[in-house]
């Protein structure tokens, strides 16, 4: 009875046709590729880029303490005011930037959702933001998804995969609104020196381009410090600041980000968030809280961990046969497959089938990144020895 009252219901009431926008978005690369790692047994992973880290303990009991004295409701829309005043200090002691915590500060649900704003806010119709490739596998469909339309600037291997000026200068159309970039960078650890992001300036200056700036990674930068894009000359006025606590303070649950930017974007993100979102959790505000106060350095110390297994596992793929340059910071290497292989999907089929080790394929991250593959390093190293063996073996079978 039941099962013909549900038939029924389901004839009467066929799906609408459902966004073609949204229908041809490619599903995340890595989503799929871990779809299937999660139905084998013993899988060294290294595809994850999420700290192997617990959040440092005093963080999660400062939230737990406001839990347990009540405060689990909304925040104001645009978060904590503590936790704004708190990103104030901390941002101008870090590279001496300014921003007002009432009207140039939005808290977000990680970045994630602070970069999607901006693009909502940011984007009319025909308008092209230029991304450059490999990049974060969100930036592409968010700006789809926005109404915008996606115009990449490739990277390649000779140059450190780092952004040429000219590259970014030739890419450039008469619609071309802003600029997403991302260092330390996801998939590559790319990082530039102030005299490079000048020159990458000096381009946008002159092509009249905004700047969504997203720096997750700036914790860590290994070889110099790292240098903030909206400190550059006249950039505080065309760059949006993007920052969170997932990676740096191994909070990625938590889900706290921010904005720091220009009052009239803020305040357009702040409406689009206030429908959306209405705030980000309280309990994650606190702990971010927390974090900024008292947690320099836990991050230090996850810092020098990385960088200990960077220096390990970039010679160890160099060794067998990976050849990867050495990434400036993030956590991640980006190294090229061995000619014997056709691609990077075989790749890293083959190995998890024959080895049981997972990697993402480059691909995921760009559309000319089929000769690589992407290896997240937050990991511990005895795992990192372990994989790098089994990869080792696989690359000798194939290499005959
Ligand atoms: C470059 C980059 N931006 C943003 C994110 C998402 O960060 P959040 O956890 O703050 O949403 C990630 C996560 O991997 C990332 O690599």
């Amino acid at each position: 009875m039941k099962a013909a009252m549900n038939r029924k219901i389901k004839k009467a009431y066929p799906l609408p046709k459902l966004s073609s926008v949204a229908e041809q978005m490619p599903p995340s690369g890595i989503r799929l590729f871990f779809d299937l790692v999660l139905t084998m047994d013993d899988v060294i992973s290294l595809g994850v880029g999420e700290p192997d880290f617990n959040t440092p303990w005093h963080i999660s009991q400062y939230a737990i303490e406001k839990i347990e004295t009540g405060f689990t409701t909304y925040t104001s829309n645009s978060g904590l005011m503590e936790l704004r005043e708190a990103i104030t200090d901390n941002v101008r002691k870090t590279y001496g930037l300014s921003y007002d915590p009432v009207r140039e500060i939005l808290i977000t649900v990680g970045v994630s959702e602070a970069y999607d704003l901006a693009l909502r806010a940011l984007i009319n119709p025909g308008d092209e933001i230029l991304v450059h490739e490999p990049c974060y596998v969100s930036y592409k469909p968010l700006i789809s998804l926005a109404g915008g339309s996606p115009r990449v600037v490739s990277t390649r291997k000779e140059n450190g995969f780092k952004v040429l000026p000219k590259d970014l200068a030739s890419n450039c159309s008469r619609r071309s609104k802003a600029f997403v970039f991302n260092y330390p960078c996801n998939p590559t650890g790319v990082t530039y020196s102030k005299k490079e992001l000048e020159a990458l300036a000096s381009v946008i200056r002159e092509k009249n381009l905004f700047v969504i700036s997203d720096e997750i990674y700036h914790h860590l930068s290994f070889d110099h410090p790292h240098i903030s894009f909206p400190i550059l000359d006249g950039f505080k006025e065309r760059c949006l600041y993007l920052n969170g606590f997932s990676k740096g303070y191994a909070m990625t649950g938590w889900r706290i980000g921010f904005a720091c930017g220009p009052s009239p974007l803020i305040a357009l993100m702040t409406k689009i968030h206030q429908y959306t979102m209405l705030c980000a959790s309280v309990m994650g505000q606190y702990a971010a809280i927390e974090a900024l106060k008292n947690g320099s350095e836990d991050t230090v110390e996850m810092k020098n961990e990385y960088f200990r297994r960077r220096n390990y596992i970039v010679k160890k793929l160099n060794d067998i046969g990976l050849s990867c340059h050495v990434p400036g910071g993030a956590f991640y290497v980006f190294p090229e497959i061995p000619a014997c292989f056709s691609s990077d999907l075989e790749f890293a089929n083959q190995l998890l089938k024959e080895e049981r080790v997972a990697v993402v394929p480059g691909s995921a991250f760009g559309r000319d990144c089929s000769r690589h593959i992407r290896i997240s390093y937050a990991y511990s190293v005895d795992k990192l020895k372990a994989a790098s063996e089994r990869i080792e073996r696989f690359i000798k079978r194939h290499q005959g």
